[in-house]
Formats: C-alpha cells, sequence, structure tokens
C-alpha cells in the first residue's frame, strides 16, 4: 500500500525548497516539497514533517522557519539537503541571515527564486507526519527558473508555447 500510495504521489508535479531554522545556536534544514500556499489573508503557508526526522524536534520547537524556492541549477542542494548531519548539509551552500527574526536568524539559501520567512503558527498532527502552519513575516523573489520535482526525479518546467 504504502510503495503503491508513493507512487501514485510522485506524479504529482511540485517545486522543491530547502525549509531552515536556527534552534538552540544551531542551523536546521531539509530538502521538502510538501510546502504550499493556505490563505493570502492573513499570509500562510504549511509544510509537513516526518515525525522521525532527526530534526524534528527543532523545527517543532523553534520560534519558526525559513523556507527558500530552489532555482532549476540549485539541484546538488536538494539533494545535499536530504541526507547527513546538519553541518554537512550547510557545507559550501552559501546562505543569508534574515533581518525579521532579529534574535532568531533562521538561515536563508543563497540563489534561492523565492523565500518566506515564517513565525511557526501551530504544529497539526497528522498521522507519521506533523503539519507546521507558519505566518509569513516577510519574503521575497528573484527571476529564474524554479527547479521542478515530479516521479522521483528533478527538471525545470516547460511551458506550451501556443499563445
Ligand atoms: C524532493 C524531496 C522532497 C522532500 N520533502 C520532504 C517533506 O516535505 N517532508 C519531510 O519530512 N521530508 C521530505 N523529504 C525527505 C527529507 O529531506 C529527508 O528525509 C531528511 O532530510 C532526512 O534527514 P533527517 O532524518 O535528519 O530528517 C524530501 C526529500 C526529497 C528528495
Amino acid at each position: 500500500m504504502t510503495r503503491l500510495l508513493r507512487d501514485a504521489m510522485s506524479h504529482f508535479a511540485t517545486g522543491v525548497t530547502v525549509v531552515t531554522t536556527h534552534f538552540e545556536g544551531q542551523d536546521y534544514g531539509m530538502t521538502c516539497n510538501s510546502f504550499s500556499t493556505v490563505s493570502l489573508e492573513p499570509a500562510l503557508v504549511l509544510w509537513s514533517i516526518r515525525k522521525e526526522s532527526h530534526s524534528h524536534l527543532a523545527f517543532t520547537q523553534s520560534s519558526g522557519y525559513m523556507v527558500s524556492v530552489l532555482a532549476s541549477h540549485q539541484q546538488a542542494v536538494a539533494m545535499q539537503f536530504t541526507h547527513g548531519t546538519q553541518e554537512e548539509r550547510f557545507q559550501n551552500v552559501p546562505t543569508e541571515r534574515s533581518k525579521t527574526h532579529l534574535f532568531d536568524p533562521h538561515p536563508q539559501i543563497a540563489g534561492a527564486v523565492a523565500w518566506f520567512n515564517c513565525k511557526l503558527e501551530q504544529v497539526v498532527t497528522a498521522g507519521d507526519h506533523d503539519i507546521l502552519i507558519g505566518r509569513v513575516l516577510d519574503f521575497g523573489s528573484h527571476d529564474g527558473e524554479s527547479l521542478v520535482y515530479s516521479q522521483r526525479q528533478f527538471g525545470v518546467f516547460a511551458p506550451f508555447l501556443n499563445k
């Protein structure tokens, strides 16, 4: 069942993000494609984290998180944030610090096409994941192609050219 469900779900193409948080003096990050918008007024977003994740405590206890939407050339960054120690994940990945969270500056992945700096509003337990609903405090975007994930492969969005 789980395998078939994963196979079916892999057909739903998504963007790719790296979510990060700064918790008790350490940076945490993981690749995430469950990111989604929830509400515009107020501005709310969500993503879900596996309860077994090593960084589950950090993300659920922290004051918030940063979502960096990866650009099409950042496939290596996406892979780097799926495994290894937190120090290894951030190695050679340039980051910037948000100015909104003065005491808790979550790292932002440099070169990302968009970013959302969020305050953690609500944690909803749902099966083997927790849904982290965040209020967007600050955000930005740049021109550029987004990285896309579908059927367990990274790629780029190819729009139809018929006008
Ligand atoms: C494209 C992609 C999207 C992912 N999205 C999520 C996600 O939304 N939530 C999640 O918990 N894990 C997601 N993962 C897996 C985590 O990145 C990975 O399990 C985690 O970083 C492993 O380290 P940990 O056990 O220390 O958390 C995704 C992996 C990939 C390749």
